[in-house]
């Protein structure tokens, strides 16, 4: 049977409240799917504004088989653009991150402007036209200090995440701030795995000890029941938003993203062993007031993140293959906090550095035994996994109109 096919059914025939059938955690294909009709349509975090602040200033990225490079032009614009030359293919920017003044192919050195154009090609034929050879763009947009690209031909309208996204986060001065430090881990487990342990705290109390120094557990701060009952939550709301600073649960209406404000243990202002702060700057001149806990943001499927009073603290999920994902984590400081002085770079990783690589050996420990043929779906706890579910009924909803063959729905009314 065709894989579409194959993966509508077992869609169609899932049992709600249970995690979803081996072959979304493992098939080459599958995970080709997922690819084809997420990654390569919908809008993916790719990094901070902040980490390139000067015009020639690029970063690349790999989604799937599309190599991308986000570069700030003379003009102070970010432009992402494929990764590929359009002379013979070749890679143009090899290495993570730069700056340049142009982008020269190594292959035979054809070179771009910052904006994409072809302004130098040797030796060609006398009729070529460096007009028709530009680097083909990708879609990017930034909001909150965050930059986004969606490899879509037509992207979905980025305006409603702008629109929730922007009044949580502008207070933060993410747009200005510094990457501390910055890590990416290789889990051994499919795209989903990682995500499916991010949105539940079911596991935090047996396996993170770090993180529950300071982070509660508590399935309302995680997952996306009962939120507007629990008054520990409404009460910080009601003093964060009494500041300025917006933090009501909002997700919108596809569950693909979601913000909210939770409180951290009542000792605690931020991730350390000791709840104190790690970084004496504040993050943001604009926010002043300690105990505003940590800002939440998951946008399905690239990232979730942590927004602290003294430094935020950023994930981006890529997947690598079937059964690989790449995590990458980035702490941001003030620009003008200093190392040494204003924090100790050990003391404000040391949390989520160990936190991370707990959760990578939870994602690979799952992936080794969904592989096994005794392997059956099984159900969350309603109690501690909403968030579990809601992402798998998000990754559901979001597939299915795609998968039915002849139906190619207009990507707006529904991401
Ligand atoms: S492939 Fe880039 S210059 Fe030849
Ligand atoms: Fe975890």
């Amino acid at each position: 049977m065709d894989v579409r096919n194959e993966m509508l059914k077992l869609i169609r025939n899932r049992r709600d409240g249970f995690s979803l059938e081996q072959p979304f955690y493992v098939d080459p294909d599958f995970y080709k799917v997922d690819l084809d009709l997420i990654w390569y349509r919908d809008w993916l975090f790719v990094g901070h504004n902040c980490e390139i602040n000067k015009p020639g200033s690029f970063l690349t990225v790999q989604v799937g088989d599309y190599p991308v490079v986000v570069v700030r032009g003379r003009d102070g614009e970010i432009r992402a653009f494929h990764n590929s030359c359009r002379h013979r293919g070749s890679r143009v920017c090899t290495a993570d991150r730069g700056t340049t003044a142009r982008l020269v192919c190594p292959y035979h050195q054809w070179t771009y402007d910052l904006d994409g154009k072809l302004i130098f090609a040797s030796q060609m034929a006398d009729d070529f036209r460096k007009e028709d050879f530009g680097l083909k763009p990708v879609a990017c947009e930034s909001v909150g200090g965050y930059i986004f690209i969606c490899l879509a031909g037509e992207p979905a309208d980025f305006a409603p995440f702008r629109a929730m996204m922007e009044p949580y986060f502008a207070p933060h001065s993410l747009v200005d701030a510094k990457i501390a430090h910055e890590s990416t881990i290789i889990e051994k487990g499919n795209w989903k795995l990682v995500w499916e342990n991010n949105r539940e705290c079911y596991h935090c109390a047996g396996n993170h000890p770090e993180l529950c120094e300071t982070f509660p557990e508590a399935p309302t701060v995680t997952g996306v029941n009962g939120i507007e009952d629990d008054p520990e939550l409404l009460e910080h709301w009601a003093r964060c938003e009494a500041d300025g600073l917006p933090s009501r649960f909002r997700i919108d209406d596809a569950g693909q993203y979601r913000a909210t404000r939770a409180p951290l243990l009542p000792h605690a202002v931020s991730y350390t062993m000791t709840g104190k702060r790690a970084v004496q700057r504040n993050l943001s001149d604009r926010v002043s007031t300690d105990r505003i806990g940590t800002l939440m943001l998951y946008h399905y499927p690239t990232t979730w993140n942590h927004v602290l009073g003294d430094h935020a603290v950023t994930f981006r999920v890529l997947p690598v293959s079937a059964t690989e994902t790449a995590v990458t984590t980035k702490w941001l400081v003030h620009k003008d906090a200093v190392e040494g002085v204003d924090y100790d770079l050990q003391n404000l990783i040391h949390v989520w550095t160990l936190t991370n690589d707990e959760d990578r050996r939870i994602v690979e420990e799952n992936a080794f035994g969904i592989k096994s043929p005794a392997y059956e779906p099984g159900p969350y706890s309603d109690l501690h996994e909403g968030g579990v579910m809601q992402f798998v009924d998000w990754y559901a909803r979001f597939l299915e109109p795609r998968l039915v063959q002849g139906e190619r729905p207009a990507l707006r009314s529904v991401a």
